[in-house]
């Protein structure tokens, strides 16, 4: 499938099956009795309206120290291991060998939103990032490698996957807002953002 190229993001529309979403969607429910969802806080103490878990080597932390990779969740457990119905896609359209560390669970309820923001974490940035929508649309917002750069919007549906590799690796994006109850994916709507990463 030839993607959608937007500035460097490559937008695979309609990548995952209905019945694959539904298979990714039960093997990531899962893990969350063992790391269950929570909810961060950013460096400046503000709580982000996103809920959030993990699955892989390393879970996506953030609290009053900052943004950082942990092994194990707040709770002490492991983080569950990234189902295979995950890794499926990550091998389908990001061009390693390599086996992302990372699979961070957005949860996003009707008013929850993700500023702009990098995804600059990592130690190797030649690793792409590969994002899966679930669940209802989201309007994903675009820009370039400086915060100042324009900026252009997307919207997201149930089964698209962004792929953030070379220039658009480093560039600035975020979810505006989710057009709640677009989809009947997740039985009490909302979206479910996976973001699969090489982490060290
Ligand atoms: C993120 O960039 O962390 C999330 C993007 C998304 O929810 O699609
Ligand atoms: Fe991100």
């Amino acid at each position: 499938m030839k993607p959608l190229n937007l500035r460097g993001f490559l937008i695979y529309k309609s990548l995952i099956s209905a019945q694959d979403q539904a298979e990714i969607l039960d093997d990531i429910r899962a893990g969350l009795p063992q790391a269950p969802m929570f909810s961060p806080v950013t460096a400046w103490g503000k709580p982000m309206s996103v809920q959030m878990s993990s699955a892989g080597r390393y879970g996506w932390y953030s609290d009053r120290s900052g943004y950082r990779y942990e092994p194990k969740h707040p709770n002490g457990n492991d983080w569950p291991t990234i189902p295979q119905s995950v890794l499926r896609i990550w091998e389908s359209v990001s061009g390693t060998d390599r086996q992302p560390d990372c699979c961070l669970i957005n949860h996003y309820r009707e008013k929850a939103r993700m500023g702009l923001h990098q995804d600059n974490d990592e130690q190797d940035f030649t690793y792409p990032v590969v994002s899966i929508s679930l669940g209802d649309d989201a309007l994903f917002r675009i820009g370039g490698t400086d915060r100042k750069d324009k900026t252009e919007s997307v919207w997201l549906a149930s089964g698209d996957v962004v792929v953030m590799g070379g220039d658009a690796r480093l560039a600035y994006h975020g979810i505006d807002r989710i057009r709640f109850g677009t989809s009947t994916l997740l039985k009490n709507a909302g979206r479910i953002n996976l973001t699969l990463r090489v982490v060290d």
